[in-house]
């Protein structure tokens, strides 16, 4: 099929704006989980902004290989997030969105471009829907732990971490001050909600 005049290449641009905005409205939450001194949320939500931008510049490489000479602009009738509110709010937002590009959108993209006989962009829809899908994991337990009042608390043991100062603390709980450096527990590493749950 030709491109231009493909959904395929709709497609990607609404997946490139989509990917552009959650990159920058990850930076946004990790602003407002640094004004309230949650490091470690700030710090999370920086490195999946990271991660979106890439996205956006994977969906970026591929409308501009296949249509090396846009010249028009590419209209594009889509819905974008703009949920504001609480911190643990705005995570709730960011998890179901994930959800619904994992499980919804992406998905949907990559049928149509194999459809269409572009493997190659259905192939990308389906890698990035993948890690849409750690990401809504780790929001959604971020969330669910937030809500519950136990962040640092685990059913087994498990190796808390301070991200200033690197003191390791083995147990159930997380401590409530580091020992070492006195930070409070905002400051201990978040790793342990992207360990994958068999
Ligand atoms: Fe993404
Ligand atoms: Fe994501």
């Amino acid at each position: 099929m030709n491109f231009e005049k493909s959904q395929t290449k709709i497609n990607l641009a609404r997946a490139f704006a989509g990917e552009s905005q959650a990159g920058l409205r990850y930076q946004i939450i990790a602003e407002k989980a640094m004004t309230e001194d949650k490091n470690n949320i700030q710090m999370l939500f920086k490195t999946l902004a990271k991660n979106e931008v890439v996205h956006a510049k994977t969906f970026w490489k591929l409308l501009t290989k296949h249509s090396p000479n846009v010249e028009k602009n590419i209209e594009i009738n889509a819905g974008f997030p703009f949920q504001n509110g609480e911190l643990i709010d705005m995570i709730k937002y960011a998890s179901n969105n994930e959800k619904s590009e994992n499980t919804t959108i992406y998905p949907s993209f990559a049928k149509i471009a194999e459809d269409e006989g572009f493997k190659d962009v259905a192939e990308k829809f389906k890698l990035i829907a993948l890690v849409e899908n750690d990401h809504f994991m780790i929001l959604d337990e971020l969330y669910n732990k937030l809500k519950a009042n136990a962040l640092f608390k685990s059913s087994t043991p498990y190796e808390w971490k301070c991200s200033k100062c690197g003191y390791t603390h083995y147990s159930k709980e997380a401590f409530k001050v580091c020992p070492l450096c006195d930070a409070t527990s905002d400051y201990i590493n978040l790793d342990f909600l992207s360990t994958p749950k068999k």
